[in-house]
């Protein structure tokens, strides 16, 4: 069976109930291993992170080999809910997560619907089934990933259209599990807050995924992930200015992890190039890529 391709086909038969199977060879060949090896080139720490996606891969697969012998299951609940502070990689690992599933043979297309709140909920009557069936339309063969999923309950509301979101959600999530897999996304708190209110919310969420803060090191390696894939260089001096600077904006409200990482990144880019624009007539490839201290000074 080639990778991609799901269960038992029509007029397939099952494999003999004495038959052996080698794991590491279906392993292969879904391309598990490259995909977690691509995981962690490309993303620095989240180690429990992406023991949970292992775990979720060995059960696709375990799933896939089971119906080879015609054992019969339902699909696995893939539901999940990433909590997390901003810029700590849920949407990134959610589209990652999209290209696994779908790799494995899960998820027909394997592309990820980004959506918060408004994209569902209407501000009239009758606006927002159709608008949260729109959205689920898209989603289909993929990932519906919601960003702050937790806007869509209003406590102090009874009569507030989100539940009727949450409602069409549910039964899709319910009914539907093989067609769309919905990631939940936002703070911790405020996630388990909305579990606690929406009980059926909770139950047909099988994964629950925290993703911690970066550690000053691990926001160092990823500036530097960042600078190689765009083609910079940061010397010494640079990465220490650049830590200095982290490690101050790590005690401010707007510090964002990763993503203050890249902002500050995009400035230095910015510095750098109308430094060398304005004092350098003669240009060589170093100056092009070396990011200098002076392009991270506040
Ligand atoms: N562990 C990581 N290693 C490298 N880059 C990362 C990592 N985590 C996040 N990023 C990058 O930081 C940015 C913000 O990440 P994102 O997934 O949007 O965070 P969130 O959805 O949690 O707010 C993206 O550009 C992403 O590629
Ligand atoms: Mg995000």
């Amino acid at each position: 069976m080639r990778p991609g391709e799901t269960g038992t086909e029509a007029g397939e038969t099952a494999l003999a109930r004495t038959a052996r199977v080698d794991l590491a060879a279906e392993r292969d060949a879904a391309g598990i291993d490259e995909l977690m090896a691509s995981l962690d080139a490309e993303l620095v720490g989240l180690h429990e992170v992406k023991d949970r996606i292992r775990e979720v891969a060995s059960l696709l697969l375990v799933d896939r080999v089971r119906q080879r012998f015609g054992v019969s299951s339902t699909r696995p609940n893939l539901h999940m809910c990433f909590t997390g502070n901003p810029g700590t990689g849920k949407t990134t690992v959610a589209m990652r997560m999209a290209g696994l599933l779908h790799r494995i043979g899960y998820l027909e297309r394997g592309h990820l619907v980004a959506v918060t709140r408004d994209d569902l909920v209407g501000q009239y009557v009758g606006h927002t089934a159709p608008k949260t069936k729109e959205v689920l339309k898209r989603a289909m063969g993929g990932v519906l990933f919601i960003d702050e999923a937790y806007y869509l309950y209003r406590a102090e509301n009874e009569r507030d259209y989100g539940q009727e979101s949450i409602e069409i959600l549910l039964q899709v999530m319910e009914n539907q599990r093989e067609d769309v897999v919905v990631i939940l996304a936002g703070y911790g708190d405020r996630m388990a807050e909305f579990f606690r209110s929406n009980p059926g919310m909770s139950s047909r969420v099988a994964h629950h995924v925290e993703f911690g803060d970066y550690d000053l090191d691990e926001l160092r390696s990823i500036a530097e992930l960042m600078s190689e894939q765009d083609g910079y260089r940061l010397g010494r001096e640079a990465v220490e200015v650049m830590r200095e600077l982290l490690d101050e904006q790590r005690a401010q409200p707007r510090f964002a992890n990763a993503r203050t990482v890249r902002n500050m990144l995009e400035r230095a880019r910015l510095r750098h190039a109308s430094r060398i624009v304005d004092t350098q007539d003669d240009c060589g490839l170093d100056d092009l890529v070396r990011l200098e201290p002076v392009d991270f000074k506040p």
